[in-house]
Formats: structure tokens, sequence, C-alpha cells
């Protein structure tokens, strides 16, 4: 089998040059075509593409080498035991120049845990690209783009910022599965979060699509729909047609939530208050705002609109966070 260190091995070849110290700062991504489904579990090679966009909260990540390793998340040391710790430990283990090399890691995330997003897209991203300055690798983005899925399928699209696709391959390698930086710009474009809850989800996104794949009667139509939504996606990034992007967008959030729901056990992400978010979306619409909404495995609500009705969405839904996309 493939390893994800066998999948290191290749790319970096043993070089291992390191400064006194290496930094990276990434930005984290929501997806509008999600990546829901794995053909490969230990190198993260995705069943479909999925397509992003960068949102305007980083992640910044400082390494250098110590005598054990050390996290420290915003300013605050991480216990060994904590869940984090053990994830990164086991990233650093694929890096290692030797058995004595240990690493210490200051990590500022701008992510409030309030903002309900996922920090390990950003998170992944910016460690790798730290590990690349560490040790002067000098790697294309293509190759940092690799590392970062390594840590998380979604992290490799945070090492471009805008419109980001990450391209599925068909390598058993995964050589040929990273993003690609898409040439769109939108910059009226805006993504309100709607924060339901921000309590740890009760089953992650690994199991959550592991799951799915596994016992999902619906998740066999999911490849065929993603690459149609990509297809639309496209005309509509293309066209700068709105509708036609919000509605794929939502559409395509729907049908993931869809394929989880129909998994044995269950898996539903909504809470109540996340289907009354809905409700309140499409009730906006009727009333004539261009609003739509996306979701990952979590309760909170995304909404897409456009800066010229940002004041009334402001007016539906007064706790909204807004921001503005990252183009550049
Ligand atoms: O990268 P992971 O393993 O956290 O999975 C991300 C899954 C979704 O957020 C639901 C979809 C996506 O494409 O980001």
């Amino acid at each position: 089998m493939i390893t994800k260190q066998s999948v290191v091995k290749t790319l970096i070849s043993n070089k291992y040059a390191p400064k006194t110290q290496g930094s990276g700062k990434a930005f984290t991504n929501i997806a509008l075509i999600k990546y829901w489904g794995k053909r490969c579990n230990e190198l993260h090679l995705p069943v479909t593409s999925s397509l992003s966009i960068t949102l305007p909260l980083s992640t910044m990540t400082s390494i250098v080498r110590s005598d054990k390793d050390r996290l420290f998340l915003n300013g605050v040391a991480c216990a060994e035991t904590d869940a984090f710790f053990v994830r990164t430990r086991a990233f650093f283990d694929l890096f290692r120049p030797n058995s004595a090399f240990f690493f210490e890691m200051h990590t500022t995330n701008e992510i409030p845990t309030a903002a309900g997003l996922a920090s390990s897209a950003s998170g992944y991203a910016a460690l790798v690209f730290a590990l690349n300055d560490l040790f002067c690798w000098n790697l294309p983005f293509q190759e940092l783009s690799i590392l970062a899925r390594l840590g998380s399928g979604s992290a490799c699209r945070s090492v471009y910022n805008g419109f980001v696709q990450w391209q599925r391959g068909v390598r058993a390698t995964g050589e040929d599965s990273f993003a690609i930086k898409l040439p769109f710009v939108w910059d009226a474009l805006r993504v309100g979060i709607l924060l339901i809850s921000d309590r740890k989800k009760h089953i992650d996104s690994r199991q959550g699509m592991q799951r799915t794949v596994e016992t999902s009667a619906l998740w066999k139509a999911w490849p065929a729909l993603v690459e149609d939504h990509l297809q639309k996606m496209h005309e509509a990034l293309i066209a700068k047609n709105f509708t036609q992007f919000g509605e794929i967008a939502e559409q395509n959030a729907l049908a993931m939530h869809a394929t989880a729901l129909a998994a044995r056990e269950p898996v539903l992400y909504w809470l109540p208050e996340s289907v009354q978010a809905m409700y309140a979306v499409w009730e906006a619409r009727r009333k004539g705002i261009e609003v739509y909404f996306t979701m990952d495995a979590g309760p909170n609500l995304k909404l897409l609109y456009l800066e010229q009705e940002a004041e009334r969405i402001r007016e539906v839904f007064p706790s909204i966070q807004e921001y503005t996309p990252v183009l550049a």
C-alpha cells in the first residue's frame, strides 16, 4: 500500500537543510462544490473534484527545532493528550529528518471558534508552508498542495487564494490530486456566516463521509451529480450568473447532506435552528432578496449573496458575520 510516508519521501527525497525557524500563513476556504467521499482513506484521495472560495480568516504558524514536540495554540501550551496535539504530532512524524528531531510549533488562528468554521484547512496549509520554509525545500505549490492534503483533504485547497479547484486525480499515488487556482474574480461576492452552534460536532467530516460512502444508498448518485454541478458552476463563474452560482452551490450542499442522511446510522449535521434558518433563506428569496446558502459538516449556514444585497440581508439576519472572499 502507498503510505503518507512514502509520498513524502518521493516529494522531498531527504532534502533537509533546516534553518533556525520556518513560518507560513494560509487562509481558510469553504467549498461551493463539496468534497464528500474518499477513494483512498490513507492519502485522502477524493472520489470527485471540488471547488472552493477563500475567506479572509487565516492561520499563522511558525516552527523551530526542539528537544521534544511542543505546541502552542494562540499563545497557550497544548496538552499532549489533546486531540489537536495528537493529530499534529502524527503529521510531524512524516517530516522528521531523524528520530531525534522534534518541533516546537506556535500557531495563531484568526478563525474564532464562534465562526463555526473548521480550522484544519488553513491549519495544515500554513504548517506545510512553514515546513517548506524551515527545511528550505522550495517546493512548487502543486506539491505543497499534495502535502497539505495528507493533513486534511480540504487543506490542499488552502495553498491558493480565490476560486480554487481540487482536481481529484486518478492515480493511486495521488500525484495528480492537488488544487489549482481558477482564473475567476468576483469582487461583489459576499459570504455571511449564520452561526447556529459552535459546539463540537458529534461526528467529524472524516467519519461522516466514510459512513456515507460505505452505507448510503444515495451516495452512488453523488459523483455524477458533482460532475454536473462543477460544469454548471464554471459556467456561472464565467458568465457571472449569480442565480446559477447560488442555486448550484445550495443544491450541491443539500445533496451532500442528503447522501449523509441516507447513511446507516444516519449522519445529520443540522439542528432545528439550521432548518429554521433555511426556511428564512427561502422566504427571503420569495421576497426577492437573492441569497443562497451552503453548509459543511456542521449546523451553521454560510450565506452567499452580492454586495448590493448586503444591507437587506443584514436586516433579515442581524447576527450575520459578513466576509469578503480573498481573491488574490
Ligand atoms: O478536509 P476534511 O476532511 O475536513 O473534509 C471537508 C469536508 C467538507 O467541509 C464537508 C466539504 C469540503 O469540501 O470542504
